[in-house]
Order: structure tokens, then sequence, then C-alpha cells
């Protein structure tokens, strides 16, 4: 397989994920009690690095969904595999994605997250394939808008590969 051709490099990631952390900092300052919930697998380096650039305090969480069927097809289907593990009641939720794609998988999990009664439930991600949303979900950080390339690194896999890659790269699915 041919090495991800570079679609967004690691200095422009890591500029715009500085920017999202500033914004995020500034809009938190008054509320002191933010709780950052990383969807496993694919935001563990976004929610890392967006973690560390905050100047505000925070908490980490997790949770984990899974999706029906072909993951390159998604029915839309979503999945509870693993909730948060601490009390999130009365916090202010962030939750924290890779990419957004047809949008089913954050819809279901605002509605996941306000199950729990917190303060306020706000979105950030890293991607969205702008081409593809087929569900209206509020994105309140956005990292960079794509278009329907399959991309890899900086937390995206294709068949669990190249996650650890700085930069997000564009696959050929086909090119095995
Ligand atoms: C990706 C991504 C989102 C979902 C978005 O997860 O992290 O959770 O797909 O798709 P949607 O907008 O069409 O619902 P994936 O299933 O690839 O799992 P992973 O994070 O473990 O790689």
């Amino acid at each position: 397989m041919h090495a991800p051709e570079v679609l967004i490099s690691e200095d422009d990631i890591q500029k715009r994920v500085t920017e999202l952390a500033q914004k995020i900092s500034a809009d938190y300052s008054d509320t002191g009690d933010l709780v950052m919930v990383g969807v496993l697998k694919g935001s563990f380096i976004f929610l890392a690095d967006l973690s560390r650039n905050l100047s505000i305090p925070r908490t980490i969480e997790f949770i984990a969904v899974s999706s029906y069927g072909d993951s390159s097809a998604p029915s839309g289907a979503v999945r509870l595999v693993m909730d948060v593990r601490g009390n999130i009641e009365g916090k202010d939720v962030l939750i924290v994605e890779d990419i957004v794609d047809t949008g089913h998988t954050l819809k279901y999990l605002i509605g996941i997250m306000k199950s729990h009664r917190p303060a306020s439930v706000k979105t950030a991600v890293l991607v969205r394939k702008a081409d593809s949303a087929k569900v209206d979900v509020t994105i309140d950080y956005l990292g960079f808008d794509i278009g329907n390339e399959w991309v890899v690194g900086y937390g995206l896999d294709f068949a669990e590969q190249n996650r650890t890659l700085p930069y997000i790269g564009i696959i050929d699915p086909t090119d095995r």
C-alpha cells in the first residue's frame, strides 16, 4: 500500500487545534466545569492535543459506540458500547469527535449526553465530510471541511491502520 497522500499537513492541524483550544478556553472561561468526552477510538489524538492546549480546568471522559453494518456505508443505526464513567450531571460537556460523515453518530451521542442532565452539550469535530451529511447536527468547533475522500491519520483509520500518522492523508481503499 502506498503512503497516504497528504490532505492536511501536521503543521496545519497543530495550528488549527491551537486556534480551537483558544476559542474553547475563552468560551468556557466562566463556567469552570468542562468535561471533554472523547469518542473512541478515533478521537484519541485530537482529544489529547486539544485538551493539552486549553488554558482552563477540564476533566476527561470517554465513550464508545458502534455502527451497525459496514462502516463504509453506514446504515445510521448506532449502539452504545461504553458510557462515560464519571458523573456529568450539571457539567458542561464537550463531545470530541475525529470525523463527522453522515452525522448519525454525533446526533446519537448528543442525545446520550443529554440523558445525563448536563448543564450544556457542545461538539468539537476535527473534520467534516461536508458533502455526505445526512443529518442536521450542530458542530460548535470545527477543524476542517473535506470532500468525500477516505481519510486516515491523526486518529482516523482504515481497517485499524494509519491512526498514528501525524497528518491527515487520503487513501484509495482498493489499493491494498
Ligand atoms: C467514525 C467517527 C464517528 C463516526 C462518524 O467512527 O469516529 O464516530 O465514524 O460517522 P457518521 O457521521 O456517519 O455517523 P468509526 O466507526 O470509524 O470508529 P473509530 O472511531 O473507532 O475508528
